[in-house]
């Protein structure tokens, strides 16, 4: 399973990205509003030069015109862009003419299996189900993720699964034995894999028993 940060902020990124660790970034607009002095447009060619890989990138126009407008200029900021596009009936439209023309799309606001077979017909390159926005309504967010691998993977579709709004590293761990693709994750749950009570216990013994050997 690949690993993306979920984020727009730089410093994030640049910390997170020297470990080897990431494939790529999704960020969305209120990932982007919180990062302030810099235009949406040069936030993405930063994270662009820093991270190669997919970088995901939202629309704001809610007419699939205005989309694929909006699609075809954020695609020439760089290669690696990917469009977000929100799963809506002009969403679709939007994905249907940027995938003929060869633009990436990330599907994103995805909660039902359903919705993302409808995008992947419709040629998403990825689809996003969120699970922390499903686990707070009562409904578990894995489970649907594992209904989405289970159906592109009976229908041999192309569409890659992106595991989002990802709350804790348990939600990591299950999407990853499930079989999504990728998982987009925010840094705080990127440091919380990262550590363990037991490794810092250790670390410290092993530098204690050090330390007593050289007196
Ligand atoms: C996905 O691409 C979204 O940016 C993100 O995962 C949403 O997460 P949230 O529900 O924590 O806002």
């Amino acid at each position: 399973m690949k690993l993306f940060i979920d984020t727009a902020n730089i410093d994030e990124i640049k910390d997170m990205n020297q470990l080897g660790i990431l494939s790529g970034v999704t960020t969305n607009p209120s990932l982007i509003a919180k990062e302030s002095g810099q235009s949406f447009e040069d936030i993405i060619e930063e994270i662009t030069s820093v991270v190669d890989g997919p970088v995901s990138a939202e629309v704001i126009s809610t007419e699939a015109e205005g989309m694929v407008e909006q699609a075809r200029e954020l695609a020439s900021i760089s290669d690696n862009v990917v469009i977000k596009i929100p799963m809506t009936k002009e969403g679709l439209t939007a994905v249907n003419q940027l995938s003929q023309e060869g633009i990436k799309t990330n599907v994103t606001l995805v909660f039902s299996a359903n919705q993302a077979l409808l995008a992947a017909k419709a040629g998403a390159t990825y689809v996003s189900p969120f699970m922390g926005r499903l686990d707070d309504i009562g409904h578990n967010g894995v489970e649907v993720v594992k209904e989405i691998v289970q159906i592109f993977k009976e229908y041999e579709l192309e569409t890659e699964i992106i595991a989002a709004s990802v709350r804790h590293p348990k939600h990591v761990k299950k999407v990853a034995k499930a079989g999504s693709d990728i998982a987009t994750i925010p840094y705080g749950v990127l440091e919380k894999m990262l550590g363990h009570p037991k490794t810092d216990e250790g670390l410290d013994k092993f530098l204690a028993d050090w330390e007593e050997a050289q007196e």
